[in-house]
């Protein structure tokens, strides 16, 4: 959701910033620009449209400068023209800004700011330059007027900005969105992740809520609300920036759809005792409640079945974006165990600041290690899934999985077996993959046309239906549903035609009977059945062969194929799955 990335040291920023940006382009892709400060003065590059483009319309790589800020956008106030684009700049282009997050008193301080200064976005970023501004003519220097106008500020904000009035720095502040800082050597660095400086510097400090920074090129300082300066926290990244390219592969959700296997062996590669030792408050817990949003919920939702199946442990699981509207029913005999893959979708940290503010126990799952909400909560797990690029969540989905299986064996007293359980099962999930990729471009392809799909499971597998069809709705494009098979003869059976596509979880488990009966009845309506099944059953038209496991177990190796056959269904509709249009990976608005 927007990222940023600020640059001052020996190198040329406009390289540098150009880089940072591809590694950040995830977070949006609207459109993006940079500003670089060369002899005195601000050169201004953005426009609409991809970053490469952007950069190549642009000329960015032939700026000259050594201190520069950068933004690849994913807009929220106004639409995607090259006025909205950021950097955003003062009257006199002396001092240039990026922003993620949402100014939420933006119509009162523009009314006010705009009798003075003259606006020409329709963002809610543009207030900050002005009110920069306004502070500077009131007497400040650049950096105390940064930190006044923040103060002004309300909603959520990662603020870049410098100045040609103090050209050696950049000047920072956060609020509920994240900013990271990267030591160098001669040069400093400052992203809305790790990922985009990687390649220079592993020693980062994560800048906390109402902290500010100050950069140049041999000093960075950290101050909190009132100015005093703080010490400094360094840690150090252990991920490889390698791990986060596209290799040989077209696309990264590709290559982060096939290292699952892999992923399912390092995931479950976890401390004894601090599973066991959470395992143990899961189970002493009043209630337990897990949060999260899209793929993540999903995987709670399947850890709810794990748990109760295999921990013996009722919980619910709630939106991150209704966790609030709970908040009564919160309190410190409550367990909250929150999925993210980034640590940072502000739904789930606001439900999260929720729960503690009411004295609630929070664990949490995260692939980010560091993130927001990895520093706030009780206990953390990492999901150790590497990099995840691609906006459609895949391999994290999985390392979710995983670590709520293990969690649930670990409430049973059965730790180790299941440990071997998933590492078996890692090797079916492997054995499996060619026989997916041959199969499933065919079936895609043959759907393309196909406007709505329905998927369908019971139990354990339901959310799998459910995911099943976020990703194919968010990367293909079609309207898609998922439900519990039980739920169509309730209403949306109306729906199902001669023809209509219905994606079928029916693995020959516990749930195998019951949901045949039902797919029986959309067939009798004409339903096209793709049936996703360890038995390869008559009533299917397509069937997607998957291996047969431990009946909890499913979700694992049914995974994959519904993944890829969202990605091949985009394929085949000439789309990026890479850059779903509207989307971004990081959700740090609310
Ligand atoms: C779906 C997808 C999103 C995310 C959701 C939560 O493929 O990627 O639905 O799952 O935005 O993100 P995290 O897990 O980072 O909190």
């Amino acid at each position: 959701m927007c990222g940023l990335i600020g640059y001052v040291g020996d190198e040329p920023a406009a390289a540098v910033l150009s880089g940072a940006l591809a590694r950040l382009e995830y977070r949006g892709y609207d459109s993006a620009g940079v500003a670089i400060l060369n002899d005195g003065i601000i050169i201004l590059a953005k426009d609409k449209g991809k970053l490469a483009d952007v950069i190549k319309a642009c000329k960015i790589d032939t700026l000259v400068g050594h201190v520069g800020i950068g933004h690849t956008r994913w807009a929220t106030h106004g639409g995607v023209t090259k006025e909205n684009a950021h950097p955003h700049c003062d009257d006199k282009n002396q001092i240039a800004v990026v922003h993620n997050g949402i100014i939420e008193n933006c119509v009162e301080l523009r009314a006010r700011l705009s009798r003075k200064y003259k606006f020409i976005s329709d963002t809610d970023t543009e207030v900050i330059p002005h009110l920069i501004r306004e502070y500077i003519d009131s007497g400040l220097t650049f950096e105390r007027a940064v930190f006044a106008a923040a103060r002004e500020l309300k909603g959520s904000y990662a603020i870049l900005a410098v100045s040609m009035l103090e050209p050696e720095k950049v000047v920072a502040v956060r609020k509920e969105s994240p900013l990271v800082i990267g030591l160098g050597v001669k040069s400093n660095y400052i992203g809305s992740d790790a990922l985009s400086f990687l390649p220079y510097t592993k020693n980062v400090i994560f800048l906390e809520d109402n902290e500010r920074a100050v950069i140049t090129k041999d000093k960075v300082t950290v101050y909190n609300e009132d100015h005093e300066e703080l010490t400094q926290k360094v840690t150090q990244i252990q991920w490889e920036w390698k791990a986060g390219t596209k290799g040989n592969y077209d696309y990264y959700m590709l290559k982060e759809i096939e290292e699952q296997p892999q992923v399912i062996r390092q995931s479950i590669m976890q401390d004894n005792n601090l599973i066991n030792r959470m395992a143990i408050e899961i189970l002493r817990a009043r209630q337990v409640v897990f949060v999260g949003c899209g793929s993540s919920r999903n995987a709670a939702l399947i850890g709810r079945y794990a748990f109760s199946k295999i921990g013996h442990v009722f919980s619910d699981v709630i939106l991150g974006s209704e966790f609030g509207y709970f908040s009564e029913s919160v309190d410190k005999r409550t367990l909250v165990i929150a999925l993210s893959q980034s640590g940072e979708t502000a739904d789930v940290l606001d439900g999260v600041k929720q729960a503690k503010t009411n004295g609630a126990t929070v664990f949490s799952l995260v692939n980010v290690a560091g993130s927001s909400l990895a520093r706030m909560s009780d206990k953390v797990l990492c999901l150790n899934g590497g990099p995840e690029i691609g906006v459609a969540a895949t391999k994290s989905f999985m390392a979710e999985l995983c670590l709520l299986y293990l969690l649930a064996f670990a409430m049973d007293g059965t730790l180790e077996k299941g440990r071997g359980m998933l590492r078996d099962v890692s090797d079916l999930v492997e054995a499996d993959l060619p026989r997916h990729s041959s199969r499933i471009p065919g079936i895609a392809n043959r759907l393309k046309e196909r406007e709505d799909f329905y998927f369908l499971a019971r139990g354990i597998n339901f959310a799998m239906a459910g995911e099943g069809a976020l990703k194919l709705k968010e990367i293909s494009y079609v309207h898609a549903e998922g439900m519990p098979a039980g739920e169509l003869k309730h209403g949306t059976l109306a729906l199902i035609d001669n023809g209509t596509p219905v994606v079928v979880i029916c693995p020959t488990d516990y749930t195998f009977t019951d949901t045949i009966t039902n797919i029986m009845e959309a067939k009798a309506r004409g339903a096209h059945i793709i049936g996703i099944s360890n038995s390869a059953e008559s009533v299917f038209n397509d069937c997607i062969m998957i291996s047969k496991v431990d009946e909890v177990l499913y979700p694992l190796v049914t995974t994959i194929p519904l993944q890829l056959l969202a990605y091949h269904s985009a394929l085949a509709r000439g789309l990026d799955p890479d850059k779903p249009r509207n989307l971004a990976k990081s959700v740090t608005v609310k």
